[in-house]
């Protein structure tokens, strides 16, 4: 084999490529660690990419989901005659004639009833599909769509999530067990502080730019679908056990995906149940693309929490218990766990530690992850609990924080693979000049307007999860790059072209990397700020065997890899990213209007692999939890049971005139157990940013806010006007 690579037929990688080719482990110039736009970023704004829905199709009929208008109960008829008659209709699905399912399916919590649409009359939550109207045209299916006629008898519901409910039950141990350590009755008694207080958030939408969107059509015996989703190995997964495929007969591409925030990460969407229903029945192409309003009705939610925390410390600020219990609200139909207490496992050092996780059973769409899942409900009310001991202590809450950092994992027991949160607040405060700050509340005004800052800390498991990539040297000198990895809009696509450049010492413009297909092979998807890890992991791997191949191979050669075992084969660690925000907010005491100054978040993410993009993320990140914190609520009406502001007037998400500046910056930091030595920072950048702000608003009125969002007339109802020009005190 010649060592030149310029000839018609180079070396496979790991043979001197031209410019790059260091004889030191740096690596090359233009790939992991530079800023860089993203590919497609041209494509993108000028209208040029292919969303799901932009995809053409030849011969495509159009969807309508029609949704039940009660909220428990069950389907009387369902009279068609109508519709079927309008002008271009082709057929209505619903329970009497869709395809049987596979009830049983059910890849992460065991049998969702939420997947398992149009299987019988009954109606477990509102908003529920109950029949697919398929036309022509997509004004053609909605009009009929409207034309249909269901009665239905209603039953008694119960959407009346609470702490008290007699069906609340321990939740499912799926990350892990509820912890104990330590007696934590007896710490608390012995504490000379003792916080114990409830925080409750509501229940929060994705609400993606995109809606979502399926078209599935069968070629060749196979189930072609083009979806918008997080993972589009995982769907075909779901989908081939739902419709009882062989996982080789279904494909599912998601090429390019105009956000996620976990509402695109379970199972499968409605969507395309519905989609691949009617392209059965029909046997026709058939896109369905819900509206807005169909989004937040059939599409997972973050479950409404309600947690109390208590925590006792000694004078000088030293944890003696933590004690956190936290209900969230489930669907009947379906399982799912809202691991609010996983930070409360690890952040802190305490002799006694207790987490208790509460599932409260009602008759609600089924929730699943949203934007930092657990973490971020459980960070506000851990952060917002600790800032209130060092109110308390009269202690910097900053102070506190260093002064309860654990050497090893309190509950587990296990080091922390590298526990950079220290960094974090150190250098955050400094530039965000917290020195200075009077810890009293309610010192600061301007104008009329009440000042006031904070500060909340998070960290979020890091780590990888297996999966497959493959790589084909070209005769021509470049690298076909294959993993069915999603960009959901978070660069993916430019971050892992810069993984692939470096792991097979070429230059980025050598990469041609495949993404967002099933036929791909076995990946996880973008969610639980594991799939960048998971994809770099699998590439670098096959690079490494590709590169350790003898020379002189014919091109071109091909090689595969899977990460299980050597994922496998990681030391259990506590494997952290870690972040530190800090926040500047204004009070009208008139209004109780809140208003964000400034956001400083500092992260420790592992090795940055394209600074620009993960800024842009991270900051992302914080702008929703400052949405968060200030705005967002879906609103449950109890005289219907409904989901009452089921758009994007009446669901409330920060837009620009919100938006402060926001800084976004990285402590020096490692993953010792990654071969990029990369940690995930898709999630970490909401986690601990309403904690932060509310504790901001604290500082301003000297009133604490426990309940999300942080509205106007909840802070009129912490501050009556009349009283809110009292002189400090
Ligand atoms: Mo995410 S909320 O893990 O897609």
């Amino acid at each position: 084999m010649t060592a030149s690579s310029t000839g018609p037929s180079p070396a496979p990688a790991g043979h001197p490529a031209p410019a790059h080719t260091a004889t030191t482990s740096e690596p090359p110039p233009g790939a992991v660690g530079t800023a860089r736009p993203r590919l497609e970023g041209t494509a993108k704004v000028t209208g040029a990419v292919r969303y799901a829905a932009d995809e053409p199709a030849s011969d495509l009929a159009h969807g309508w989901v029609v949704t039940s208008t009660v909220t428990r109960g069950r389907i009387r008829e369902i009279d068609t005659s109508t519709a079927l008659a309008m002008p271009g209709v082709l057929g209505v699905i619903d329970h009497r004639n869709a395809p049987r399912l596979d009830l049983e399916a059910g890849p992460f919590f065991g049998p969702d009833g939420g997947l398992h649409l149009l299987q019988s009359d009954e109606i477990p939550h509102s908003g529920r599909p109950i029949a697919l109207v398929v036309a022509e045209t997509p004004e053609q299916a909605r009009a009929a769509g409207m034309a249909l006629r269901v009665t239905y008898d209603e039953e008694p519901y119960d959407v009346d999530f609470r702490l008290e409910h007699p069906d609340a039950r321990p939740a499912t141990s799926f990350f892990g067990e509820d912890a104990t350590v330590g007696d934590v009755d007896t710490e608390l008694a012995a504490s000379t502080v003792v916080v114990d207080e409830r925080y409750v958030t509501p229940e929060v939408h994705g609400a993606a730019m995109e809606p979502h969107t399926a078209t599935a059509w069968w070629q060749d015996g196979r189930l072609q679908i083009i979806d918008s989703n997080q993972g589009p190995f995982m769907v075909a997964m779901t989908v081939a056990t739902l419709f009882r495929l062989e996982p080789k007969h279904v494909r599912v591409r998601s090429a390019h995906v105009g956000g996620g925030f976990g509402s695109k990460s379970g199972a499968c969407g409605p969507q395309l149940v519905l989609a691949v229903m009617a392209a059965t029945v029909l046997d026709r192409p058939v896109r369905v693309t819900l509206t807005r309003n169909q989004v937040f009705q059939t599409v997972s939610m973050r479950p409404a929490t309600d947690q109390r925390v208590r925590i006792g410390a000694d004078a000088d600020g030293r944890l003696r218990a933590i004690d956190h219990t936290a209900a969230f609200e489930v669907s009947r139909i379906a399982d799912y766990l809202e691991n609010c207490t996983e930070l409360t496992n690890t952040l802190y050092a305490a002799r006694a530690i207790r987490t208790r996780r509460t599932a409260v059973p009602v008759d609600i769409l089924p929730p699943f992850s949203v934007r930092g899942p657990g973490a971020t409900p459980g960070s506000f009310a851990l952060e917002s609990a600790m800032d209130e001991v060092a109110e308390r202590l009269r202690m910097d809450p900053l102070e506190l924080r260093l002064r309860n950092e654990p050497s090893v994992g309190p509950v587990s027991g296990l080091p922390f693979s590298r526990r950079n949160l220290i960094a974090c607040l150190t250098e955050g405060a400094r530039r965000f000049g917290w020195a200075a700050r009077d810890h009293r509340p309610r010192r600061r005004k301007e104008g009329h307007l009440l000042v006031g800052t904070g500060t909340a800390v998070a960290s979020f498991g890091a780590g990888a999860l297996p999966s497959t990539a493959s790589i084909t040297a070209e005769t021509d000198g470049t690298f076909t790059v294959a993993v069915g990895a999603s960009d959901i809009g978070t660069g993916a696509r430019t971050a892992l072209t810069a993984v692939a450049a470096d792991a097979l010492r070429v230059p980025p413009e050598r990469i041609r990397l495949l993404i967002a297909d099933s036929d791909l092979g076995p990946a996880w998807g973008a969610g639980g700020s594991r799939g960048t890890t998971s994809w770099s992991w699998a590439i670098t791997e096959a690079a490494a065997q590709l590169r350790s191949r003898p020379g002189g191979a014919a091109l071109p050669l091909t090689v595969s890899c899977d990460t299980t075992e050597s994922l496998g084969r990681l030391p259990l660690m506590e494997r952290h990213s870690y972040s530190a925000v800090f926040g500047k907010v204004t009070v009208d005491p008139a209004t109780g209007e809140v208003r964000v100054r400034r956001l400083l978040g500092m992260f420790a993410v592992g090795r940055v692999i394209n600074p620009l993009l993960a800024r842009s993320q991270l900051a992302g990140g914080m702008i929703m939890g400052l949405s968060m914190a200030l705005h967002e609520e879906g609103v449950r009406d109890r005289a219907t049971g409904r989901h009452v502001n089921t758009d994007l007037a009446g669901y409330h998400i920060a837009a620009h005139a919100d938006v402060p500046d926001i800084e976004a910056d990285f402590v020096p930091d490692y993953e010792p157990g990654d071969p990029s030595g990369i940690k995930g920072l898709g999630e970490i950048g909401t986690v601990s940013t309403a904690a932060a702000i509310a504790n901001a608003v604290w500082h301003a009125t000297g009133r604490r806010q426990r309940t999300l969002p942080i509205r106007l007339d909840r802070v009129l109802e912490a501050h009556p006007p009349n009283r809110c020009h009292e002189p400090a005190g």
